[in-house]
């Protein structure tokens, strides 16, 4: 970086990965990111996406390092696409340096981007001087990545898919502390997932069961909203398993056409279908617990607070009778939606002639 690089202005903030109860699998405008359906997220306490903006005089181009190093091309250019957005809004040209750590894996199913595009969001607002409320946060983030608009308001939180840019954007049902409830998180010792969500989106309408899945979205919604409302954990937990197993049943059934030696989508890993079993296992003994996944391996675990012990019990006993001794347990209750984590950040005065 060349030593005339002044700073101009800068922020931090932070942001969780949300878990979606009903997922947004599908898009009306893969462009503005709108969703074909609206989605019920909580974020997860227990991982965290940490992200400092600062835009800078001199820097010929935008600087960007995730976890230590330079992303690969494709991740570089979404990051500054999504800073051009806020350029836009901010009427500046100044380029800038992002520098991102997540304590958790990206591509598996965690909901990396979610976190990402979240912290990037508030970070290059801040940074550029914009003071956006809540809502036009939740918009700007879902420009970066749909299920970051999720990541911005605290607690449970719908996703209202809206018609377009300016009524599409997440805000919160319940606060966190509404109800006890508990994510157990098993990343496994995998590699990153060969399909993308994205791509998974775009390619979500070959199946044929997703007009099915659509069709039955709105009243799948209304049983997550009302269980939420009345703690109601089995209906919760019920409706959340079944509705990942949807978006599978979807995944599965997709025709990826760059991959013509795919028959469909398999997120899973046989690690992932054993823990599945499990749960289903125990639950048939008595034990209260359901599991929902994203599009990767990761198993992430539902119980109430009375229950963790009792679940995080079964499932390294679990782990350790299939000898899966390089998976992780992550512990989340419904995190806060994404926050400044610094003062560094501030109104930046007009962009200074170079
Ligand atoms: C399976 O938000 O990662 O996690 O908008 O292309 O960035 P892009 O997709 P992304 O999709 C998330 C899909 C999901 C379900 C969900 O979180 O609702």
């Amino acid at each position: 970086m060349s030593t005339e690089v002044s700073i101009a202005a800068s922020a931090t903030a932070c942001a969780h990965p949300n878990l979606a109860l009903v997922k947004y699998w599908g898009q009306l405008d893969p462009v503005l990111n709108l969703p074909a359906n609206s989605s019920i997220s909580l974020n997860l306490s227990g991982a965290i996406t940490k992200t400092t903006v600062r835009f800078a005089r001199g820097l010929e181009s935008d600087q960007v390092m995730i976890n230590g190093a330079p992303p690969r091309a494709e991740a570089h250019h979404r990051v500054c696409d999504h800073l051009d957005r806020v350029r836009t809004l901010a009427d500046i040209s100044l380029r800038a340096e992002v520098v991102s750590t997540s304590d958790f894996p990206s591509a598996v199913g965690f909901a990396s981007s979610s976190s990402a595009f979240a912290a990037l969001s508030l970070a290059a607002a801040t940074a550029a001087g914009l003071d956006l409320d809540e809502r036009e946060l939740s918009i700007l983030a879902r420009k970066g990545s749909g299920s970051a608009c999720r990541s911005v308001p605290d607690g449970f939180v719908e996703w209202v898919a809206g018609r377009d840019d300016q009524t599409s954007y997440a805000r919160q049902l319940l606060p966190g502390e509404y109800w006890d409830l508990h994510v157990i998180t098993v990343v496994w010792e995998t590699g990153q997932k060969s399909v993308s969500s994205t791509q998974g989106h775009r390619v979500a309408p070959t199946s044929p069961f997703y007009s099915a899945r659509l069709e039955r979205i709105g009243s799948i919604l209304e049983a997550v909203r009302s269980a939420l409302i009345e703690r109601d954990f089995a209906t919760l937990g019920m409706t959340a398993e079944r509705e990942a197993m949807s978006l599978h049943a979807v995944a599965m059934t997709s025709r990826v056409k760059e991959m013509p030696w795919m028959s469909g989508i398999y997120y899973l890993s046989p690690q992932t279908l054993g823990l599945m079993l499990a749960v289903q296992r125990w639950r048939r003994k008595g034990l209260r617990v359901y599991f929902t996944l994203d599009a990767g391996p990761t198993v992430h675990l539902l119980c109430e607070g009375r229950d963790v012990n009792a679940v995080v019990g079964a499932v390294e006993a679990h782990l350790q009778s299939e000898a899966a001794t390089g998976a992780d347990i992550v512990q989340s209750t419904p995190g806060r939606g994404a926050w400044l984590c610094n003062k560094e950040g501030g109104a930046m005065v007009a962009p200074p002639s170079t």
